[in-house]
């Protein structure tokens, strides 16, 4: 246990599993308090059980981000639990993946409802808050998706692209009121999402050892090296990173492969 975010009440989206549950885990090492949620209530519970924290220091609500109303009403509840929420980490995310003219108009909607639309709406529940307190820091978990297009992978990146642009809008809109907002964005990350996407594939090892093999250090992250780098872009050790976005990918960006 450490103390670079006592004093931290950390609002975190999709925390049932993946980056989320890790970034719940470090954040709590750090000695913030949490209130997380996600729509899978059922695992929400089970995970929050299984970390075991410290009472008064993590409670939990099962929501859906894309519905403002249960986020305005979960926002509130967290105030009550762990006292005003002076950060937001807004992580919950999902894959929607096809090819742009057999995307569904459903597909679509659901994607941007959100990947997107979710993160404005706990941007929404929480800014009035922050501003009035005189300050606060939102993060919003993007991806290499944000500025790199990979084909087959609409319309994800659009909705990512957008969060940046979030992101960089509430940044300068609510600067000068003393919040901070910045972006993360990981390539590749050892989760179940990205599980389920290899075994889609006939074959599923020679699927992640080729994603693998696509990085300049042939690994991905794990999920704990993406949450340090949370802990780091909400805690008080960067006060004039805002509008900004961290890439977390082992260079994959920047490497251009051979033709
Ligand atoms: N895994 C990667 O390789 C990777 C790479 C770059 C960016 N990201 C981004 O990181 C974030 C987390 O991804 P992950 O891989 O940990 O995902 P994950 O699927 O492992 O976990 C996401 C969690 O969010 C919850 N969730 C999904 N939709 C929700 C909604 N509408 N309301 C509330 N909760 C919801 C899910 O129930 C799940 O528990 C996402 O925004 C994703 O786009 C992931």
């Amino acid at each position: 246990m450490s103390d670079r975010l006592v004093g931290k009440r950390i609002f975190v989206t999709g925390a049932a599993q993946g980056i989320g549950l890790a970034v719940t885990q470090e954040c709590l090492k750090q000695g913030a308090k949490l209130f997380v949620v996600d729509r899978d209530g059922e695992l929400l519970r089970e995970t929050v059980e299984r970390l075991d924290a410290d009472k008064g220091m993590l409670e939990y609500a099962e929501a859906d981000i894309s519905d403002a109303s249960a986020i305005a009403a979960a926002m509130a509840q967290a105030s009550e639990a762990i006292g005003p929420v002076n950060a937001l980490i807004n992580n919950a995310g999902i894959n929607v993946f096809s090819a742009p003219l057999e995307t569904t108009d459903e597909e679509w909607q659901r994607c941007f409802d959100v990947n997107l639309k979710g993160a404005w709406n706990c941007c929404k529940a929480v800014l009035p808050g922050m501003i009035s307190a005189g300050g606060g820091a939102i993060l919003n978990i993007a991806s290499t998706h944000s500025f790199t297009i990979i084909p087959h992978t609409f319309p994800y990146p659009l909705a990512k692209h957008a969060l940046l642009g979030l992101t960089k809008s509430l940044a300068l809109e609510y600067a000068a009121a003393g919040v901070r907002v910045n972006a993360l964005a990981p390539g590749y990350v050892e989760t179940q999402k990205n599980i389920d996407y290899w075994n889609s594939f006939a074959d599923p090892e020679k699927a992640r050892a080729e994603t693998l093999a696509l990085h300049p250090g042939k690994r991905i992250a794990t999920t704990t090296e993406i949450a340090k780098a949370a802990v780091f872009m909400i805690s008080d050790e960067c006060p004039f990173m805002n509008a900004a976005c961290l890439v977390v990918d082992g260079g994959l960006s920047v490497l251009q492969h051979a033709v």
